[in-house]
């Protein structure tokens, strides 16, 4: 049983394969966290349930590890709800009226404000195996008015008596996602949070929190990822009585909405865990659970080619069916067309909008196409940017009105585009419609998602019509349903989620999406650092990564071909070059590299990935001469692992990578870069390591491990 209510000290006692969580009902009724960590005996936290009183400047201090706790009384955290009653009263005051325990996992704790028919059920979910948490809230208004909801957040996790508390996160920007930070959090808040309207990537709603003194292999990290793909807050708040909670939901800012009598808000699942097995064990546990838990499908990622970098917008069904022929040299399996292939878009200046298949470019419509990718041997993809509206388009101006704005102002235009309101129903409408026809009148295999700008304007006129409403919530709910429609009706199509690169991912979009598209940068040494980042909490079976040109276009870098392939071989392997232009010598080199690809995809999909040597952790953060990543098949029998050298200094050094997750009495075939295999001990590996040959600017090497019987 992972859950258990111990009636005699009112205390809930969840269990997990590795950590317990323990709160418990104080006398007052409200739900009191009293534990989160490595396995303790539930019944000894009992004593932890007493009131706490300082002052009374500090009176109630016990409300500040309240379980969910509403703004009302001496609550002067960060509240899980904030409301405004029909009648003026801001204030709600929730105490327990009782619990649900159903199958082994699954706890409801109902608990209702003390004058108001206003109910909160806080829903746990445990994954034991995983030592994960899922947690959300649903709120209903049983009053005969409606009730304006200023701030309702999934869950708030407290972490207890550590000495210190060190806050783990990522920041970014376009073409530079998921840099990893850390901070040691002082007393008062740190915010992550995005008002762009989608994920973003200035922070990405994850978090993990250690003491200071964990690392990759072993140390108690707490951490949490939301699932939510709008505007999201994640608040970490270090109070003067020394504890920290975590706070995450979506963004009250800007994001007030009523809800009418009888209706029911039901928020995101804000997923929470403990490990004592360092920053590694809690990416391994978050990968294995977004696997099981939360993508949509288990398949494989396909090795595919988009023509995006080779072509930009000057996309022809001639120079497509010559990319493709070479992409089956390769040993590509999807063929994918990007931008430019509809309506009049000749560059990012039009056409956004006009769902139909450019006559011009395909003068026999995408048929032709299709039916050559098909005939070489692989699925066709296309990419579509289905919130998004040029106005230079007929979309526009026949429906000016489908997009955000406010009357007084000229609607903000980032790339030259706006965007519409997806939920207006007639837009959503739209969306579903012109999706359906084109994927039922081709034979397309994936899509690519993108959205290539953040909100502004959030107005939709008449704007007295939508006053009690959420333009915020009402686009990401819209955007989830038509991908869930779009699912169940095309079950054999794939999709990415992208947006301007890694703008849109989060365990919300991983419900829907089964790989990500996690930055535009592909400059393949950049991207250690994207993908190293991306990994600490997103599993490499959704992250893809392209080999593009050298010397390439974003830094000016020149990297040998073994190094890019190697770096995107890490995730779902992708091929973004102009590849009508390689030599027949560089097309076979290629070809090698994805036919290796094709036979560790599955280690390195669905493995145990070890961040062996980060980028991260080197003397200078962020630049550290040797990377290595290593990834074990779940069932031990195989790894593989990638290193990369950065530069070499001051001679050659000899080199030994110590290795993870092996079976230290047994033997393994070991196969490093071009040396002959070699038979070593597993206690060797990971002690002492696999001797390094590698030196030079830019190198790269892959070890391949067998175990023996
Ligand atoms: C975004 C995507 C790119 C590409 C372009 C097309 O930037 O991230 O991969 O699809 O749009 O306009």
């Amino acid at each position: 049983m992972s859950i258990v209510y111990l009636e005699q000290h009112r205390l809930f006692d969840i269990r997990t394969a590795r950590s317990s969580y323990v709160f418990g009902i104080n006398e007052k009724g409200t739900v009191q966290h009293l534990y989160w960590g490595a396995p303790v005996e539930a019944a000894d936290c009992a004593e932890l349930l007493r009131g706490r009183h300082h002052s009374s400047f500090d009176a109630d201090v016990d409300r500040e590890t309240e379980e969910y706790g509403g703004w009302s009384g001496c609550h002067y955290a960060e509240p899980g709800l904030k409301v405004t009653f029909a009648d003026g009263v801001r204030d709600v005051r929730l105490s327990c009226e009782g619990f649900e325990i159903s199958g082994e996992n699954e706890l409801v704790l109902r608990l209702k404000d003390d004058h108001y028919e206003l109910r909160v059920d806080v829903r746990y979910k445990v994954m034991a195996e995983h030592d994960l948490i899922e947690r959300h809230v649903r709120v209903t208004n049983g009053e005969a008015l409606p009730v304006r909801i200023e701030q309702v957040m999934a869950a708030i996790w407290s972490v207890q008596r550590l000495p210190a508390y060190r806050l783990t996160h990522v920041t970014g920007r376009w073409a530079g996602e998921f840099q990893l930070r850390r901070t040691v959090l002082s007393e008062g808040k740190k915010t992550l949070e995005s008002r762009r309207g989608f994920t973003g990537p200035h922070a990405n709603p994850w978090f993990a929190l250690d003491d200071g003194g964990a690392g990759e292999e072993a140390g108690d990290v707490w951490f949490g990822a939301l699932g939510w793909s709008g505007n999201w807050k994640i608040v970490a708040e270090k109070t003067t009585f020394g504890h920290v909670r975590i706070a995450g939901g979506v963004n009250d800012f800007d994001g007030a909405f009523e809800l009418a009598p009888g209706e029911s808000y039901t928020s995101p699942v804000f997923v929470g865990g403990f490990t004592a097995g360092g920053f590694g064990e809690m990416s391994r546990l978050l990968h294995r659970y977004e696997r099981e838990h939360v993508l949509p499908t288990r398949k494989l990622r396909k090795v595919l080619y988009n023509s995006w970098e080779a072509t930009e917008f000057a996309v022809t069904a001639e120079g497509q069916k010559a990319l493709a022929r070479q992409a089956a040299r390769l040993g590509v399996e999807r063929f994918v067309v990007d931008d430019g292939w509809f309506g009049q878009r000749h560059s990012d200046r039009a056409g956004l909008g006009d769902w139909y298949v450019n006559p011009e470019k395909f003068p026999n419509g995408l048929k032709e196409l299709i039916d050559e990718v098909k005939s070489l041997g692989m699925e066709f993809g296309l990419w579509v940017e289905p919130e998004s509206v040029n106005p230079d388009s007929e979309l526009y101006r026949q429906h000016p009105e489908w997009t955000y704005q406010f009357p007084t102002r000229t609607g903000t235009q980032l790339r030259n585009q706006l965007l519409l309101n997806l939920g207006l129903p007639e837009v959503k409408r739209f969306v579903l419609d012109f999706m359906t026809d084109l994927l039922s009148t081709h034979d397309i295999r994936f899509i690519k998602w993108d959205m290539n700008r953040t909100v502004t304007e959030p107005g939709a006129l008449p704007l007295e019509d939508h006053s009690g409403e959420s333009v915020w919530l009402r686009h990401v709910w819209h955007l989830y349903e038509i991908w869930a429609e779009l699912r169940a009706r095309f079950p054999h199509v794939e999709f990415e989620t992208c947006a301007g690169g890694g703008s849109r991912i989060d365990l919300g979009m991983l419900r829907f999406a089964d790989q990500a598209w996690i930055s535009d940068n592909t400059d393949a040494r950049d991207r250690l650092a994207i993908q190293e980042g991306f990994s600490y909490a997103y599993a490499p079976a959704v992250m893809m990564c392209w080999v593009t040109e050298s010397p390439h276009g974003f830094n000016g870098r020149s990297l040998p071909l073994s190094y890019r392939f190697h770096s995107a071989m890490m995730g779902g392997l992708g091929i973004g070059a102009d590849i009508g232009k390689w030599s027949d010598a560089e097309i076979a080199e290629a070809a090698g590299y994805v036919a290796l690809y094709k036979q560790i995809r599955p280690l390195v999909l669905e493995g145990d990935f070890y961040r062996l040597k980060p980028l991260g952790s080197g003397p200078e953060p962020g630049r550290s001469n040797v990377a290595a990543y290593q990834y074990v098949g779940r069932d031990g029998k195989e790894a593989v692992a990638f290193v990369f050298l950065h530069s070499q200094h001051f001679g050659a050094e000899t080199r030994h990578l110590p290795l993870r997750g092996l079976d230290p009495e047994a033997a393994y075939e070991v196969q490093a870069g071009e040396a002959e295999p070699a038979v070593r001990r597993g206690s060797t590996l990971l002690r002492l390591g696999v001797p390094l040959e590698l030196r030079g600017d830019y190198k790269s090497m892959l070890i391949r491990l067998r175990k023996l019987p």
